[in-house]
């Protein structure tokens, strides 16, 4: 019974899902890699993840850690500086109607702005914002632009809750591009071409990431931060950085490991 319940919810989800994509001509393309992605390249999803958890494991260092070693900062100013408007965001995550994506390392995310000095940034995957809301702290105080590219939360009708922690005066500073990132980086990339921080956190298949990890290195400038979230899926961050003789830093956080490396 319970089996049947569930099928049926499922089979409603991805009904919706499709219905909605097929009002918006512009994700196509993505419908596209989707479709493939569920159906022949299932398994990409976790290509490598028994090598690549074994060798995060054996390496992973706190965030902490990783914020002094790599930037010679403390992580601890970020909390205390940042309380109000954190208890604020996460109030509104709270209210929310619709549940999206969990937040990324916001002390590392934020400390490797302010250690490069960040004036352009780019990150995918927003979802409620958080990653958005700590790159964008240390990109007002210089007036600097985070440039964000979320999918729409297409299943959950949720186009409007995307970035929703982040607060209406911190906007003024950050570009949001509505499309996969495969539309949207090359998007980013004819307004940007350089970028001082890079974050990734957005499809987390083993071609999406690969693909996305050679895009953003190539417009990462020479002593900025390359930044991966949920690395242990698979080994594609692992699989870049052997390839591309980079020697990563790995972060343990919340039960995940997180990728970091000065370019
Ligand atoms: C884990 S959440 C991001 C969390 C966010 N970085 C934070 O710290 O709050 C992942 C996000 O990636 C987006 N996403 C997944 N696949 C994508 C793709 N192919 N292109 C763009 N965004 C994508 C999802 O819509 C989701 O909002």
């Amino acid at each position: 019974m319970w089996l049947k319940i569930n099928t049926v919810s499922e089979i409603v989800r991805v009904l919706k899902t499709l219905v909605a994509y097929l009002k918006r001509p512009d994700l196509y393309p993505e419908l596209g890699r989707k479709i493939v992605k569920n159906t022949i390249n299932r398994g990409n999803a976790f290509k490598g993840k028994e090598k690549t958890n074994s060798w995060a494991s054996s390496n992973a260092i706190s965030q902490k850690e990783a914020v002094s070693q790599l930037f010679g900062l403390d992580i601890n100013p970020f909390q205390s500086e940042y309380q109000e408007i954190l208890r604020t965001s996460a109030q509104k995550e709270k209210e929310c109607p619709i549940k999206m994506g969990g937040a990324g390392a916001l002390e590392l995310i934020y400390y490797a702005c302010e250690f490069t000095n960040a004036k352009n940034v780019v990150e995918t995957g927003v979802a409620y914002g958080w990653s958005s809301l700590a790159a964008l702290f240390s990109l007002e105080k210089r007036n600097g632009t985070l440039y964000s590219s979320d999918m729409p939360y297409l299943a959950q009708d949720g186009d409007q809750y995307v970035g929703y922690v982040v607060p209406e005066n911190l906007k003024k500073f950050w570009k949001l591009f509505r499309f996969a990132d495969k539309e949207s980086l090359p998007k980013i990339f004819a307004d940007q071409p350089t970028f001082d921080v890079v974050h990734y956190d957005s499809d987390k298949s083993y071609n999406g990431r690969y693909w996305a990890y050679n895009e953003l290195y190539k417009h990462l400038r020479i002593g900025g931060v390359f930044i991966s979230d949920d690395i242990g899926d698979n080994s594609a961050y692992q699989d870049f950085c052997e390839k591309n003789n980079i020697a990563t830093t790995v972060v343990e956080f919340e039960g995940k490991y997180v990728g970091v490396f000065i370019k």
